[in-house]
């Protein structure tokens, strides 16, 4: 597939700060921050809200049409509507989190996404994250990362912003939960999370934000985005 705009993947695993430093790498650049987790964590959210497990495929497969995700920008920071409802914040929870990684494994889910991601990515140069995006959303992005830090290190940034949030938390069932949904996000059969053959290792456990962010406009260049 070859985008008419710049587009940069950025992959990884959860909590490797992947949205924070997109939006940052996005600002600078003048990109469009595209977070696809958001949408698989709408489809999760509708799921439970309907009584459904995640855990049934059949029944979260047959709902899936039902709910329509859209993406709208305000100030430049991307909001998930949900069957029209914005559910940007509701998402959030960790219970919602858990179920979209369920959720995500399903063809149907997947499926019912594609189309809106890839599209996002048509005309606009973006930046988008997610699990699969240099490998199965946008193959032909001109620039691919592959964001990843140690389980302890995502567990402490995870533990630190909930805690900042105020909700009760156990770094030790932080990183637990962090090892279980690598796991499963890394053996699904359908778009598991894995580096792209083309995309650059960025290990963030002993890097700041800003050096991050510098890496990954650097890939971008060297991979001819012109900045003025
Ligand atoms: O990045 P996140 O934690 O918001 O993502 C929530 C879940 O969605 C995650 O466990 C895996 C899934 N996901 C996916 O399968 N593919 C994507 N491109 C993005 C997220």
């Amino acid at each position: 597939m070859q985008n008419q705009a710049f587009a940069i993947a950025v992959d990884g695993p959860a909590g490797a700060g992947k949205s924070t430093i997109a939006r940052l790498v996005a600002r600078q650049l003048g990109f469009v921050y595209v977070d696809t987790g958001a949408m698989y964590r709408a489809i999760a959210l509708y799921t439970l809200r309907r009584g459904i497990s995640p855990q049934d495929e059949e029944a979260v497969s047959a709902a899936v049409p039902e709910a329509e995700i859209t993406i709208c920008y305000e100030e430049g920071i991307q909001k998930v509507l949900l069957n029209g409802e914005d559910v940007s914040e509701k998402i959030r929870r960790e219970e919602v989190g858990k179920a979209a990684s369920a959720v995500s494994a399903y063809p149907a889910v997947r499926a019912h996404l594609l189309g809106l991601q890839r599209s996002l990515a048509q005309t606009t140069n973006v930046i988008m994250d997610g699990r699969d995006i240099g490998t199965c959303v946008l193959p032909g992005a001109q620039a691919k990362v592959f964001l990843t830090a140690s389980p302890r290190i995502r567990a402490m940034r995870r533990y630190k912003e909930l805690k900042e949030k105020g909700e009760m938390c156990n770094l030790q069932e932080i990183e637990q939960d962090i090892i279980e949904r690598d796991q499963k996000d890394m053996s699904r059969p359908i778009a598991p999370l894995k580096q792209a053959e083309d995309a650059v290792l960025i290990d963030s456990s002993d890097m700041g934000i800003d050096q991050v962010v510098s890496a990954i406009i650097g890939t971008a260049k060297s991979k001819g985005l012109m900045v003025r």
